[in-house]
């Protein structure tokens, strides 16, 4: 078996919160897991649990205060672990009086790349992203959302193997995460591996090979959707138009809890054990016309509330470190 790219085992981070006593508040509880190359892998988590300090750790931003963390088998304390390593921070900043291609071109050159290569990579990068048209205007003139994109090109100059992205859909319109979405499989299916941490739940669920839900510092849950996410059919919806008495008692029969929608419009809620194929043939026997059916299943976000729900902490008082 090949090693993980990302290793962590019993990683812990205390931050000293409080000015005149400091006392240690745990960011970060014992968090064991692995990435193997090739997966797109989310880090899921309500405001502060410990997402971003997760990440910190990895980037060498902050060190443990327990456990320990390897990138490519290498330890994260030695820089030589973070040589295929690109990162988006949180809220990233730049340099703002440069166009974005020259900004993309001189962090290519600090990465080792010449100048008429660096070059060259900012503007294929940038037309990657989106900004291609916006590559000759200042940075301090993009919008939000424009300079999120640019972090992520910012990311990817190294040609990196492994991608590690803070919050990367977070300012962006719908456009914008579409966009981000699909740049994503696209670094998957060449090959790299990504971790990225966000509370779109939805993104993860179209984008993600494994996710780890935290909570509190903890982590809550981790493996693959179909891991998680019970996909058997809770219940059935079905809207309904033209119901006679005798179709509402076959209904009944079933459990189902009936709602007029107006009109002739009814909707019924059936329990999941039921099976609809019997039940809308009698209903179509008796003139009903069946205007929708849909299986309710759990989603992600059901099992991100349920181990969510209960776990959040108080904010700690006092300065940060
Ligand atoms: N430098 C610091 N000093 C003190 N406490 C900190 C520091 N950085 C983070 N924390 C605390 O650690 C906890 C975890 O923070 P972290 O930034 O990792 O959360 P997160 O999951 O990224 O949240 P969000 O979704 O809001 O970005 C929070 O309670 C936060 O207040
Ligand atoms: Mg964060």
């Amino acid at each position: 078996m090949t090693d993980p790219v990302i290793a962590v085992e019993h990683l812990s981070k205390d931050y000293p919160v409080g000015f005149w006593r400091p006392r240690p508040y745990r960011a970060l509880d014992d968090l064991t897991l692995s990435v193997a190359a090739g997966e797109v892998f989310g880090c899921l988590g309500p405001n502060g649990a410990g997402k971003s300090t997760t990440l910190k750790l990895l980037m060498g931003l902050v060190t443990p205060t327990s456990g320990t963390a390897r990138l490519f088998g290498v330890p994260v304390s030695d820089v030589a672990s973070r040589a295929r390593v690109g990162f988006l921070p949180e809220n990233p900043v730049f340099y703002d009086y440069l166009t974005g291609e020259e900004l993309l071109a001189y962090y290519g050159q600090l990465c080792g790349l010449r100048a008429r290569d660096a070059r060259s990579r900012a503007t294929t990068l940038l037309d990657r992203v989106g900004l291609g048209a916006e590559r000759r205007l200042a940075v301090r003139r993009y919008s939000k959302g424009m300079v999120q994109r640019l972090g992520v090109a910012q990311a990817l100059v190294q040609d990196p193997d492994l991608v590690i992205l803070d919050e990367p859909m977070s300012g962006l319109d719908p456009i914008g995460r579409r966009d981000v979405r699909a740049l994503i499989l696209s670094l998957r299916d060449e090959g790299k591996t990504v971790l990225f941490s966000s509370h779109i739940l939805s993104d993860a669920e179209t984008l993600c090979s494994r996710v780890a839900i935290l909570a509190a510092g903890r982590l809550q849950a981790i493996g693959s959707m179909t891991d998680l996410v019970e996909f058997s059919v809770r219940a059935w919806e079905l809207v309904l138009d033209g119901l006679d008495e005798g179709a509402r008692g076959r209904l009944q029969e079933t459990g189902a809890m009936l709602t007029s929608l107006g009109g002739d419009r009814v909707q019924a809620h059936l329990p999941g054990t039921v099976a609809p194929e019997s039940l809308l043939q009698d209903l179509a026997a008796r003139g009903v016309r069946v205007l929708s059916l849909q299986p309710v299943r759990e989603t992600l976000e059901d099992v991100f509330l349920k181990y969510v729900e209960g776990k959040r902490r108080d904010v700690p008082d006092g300065g940060a470190a």
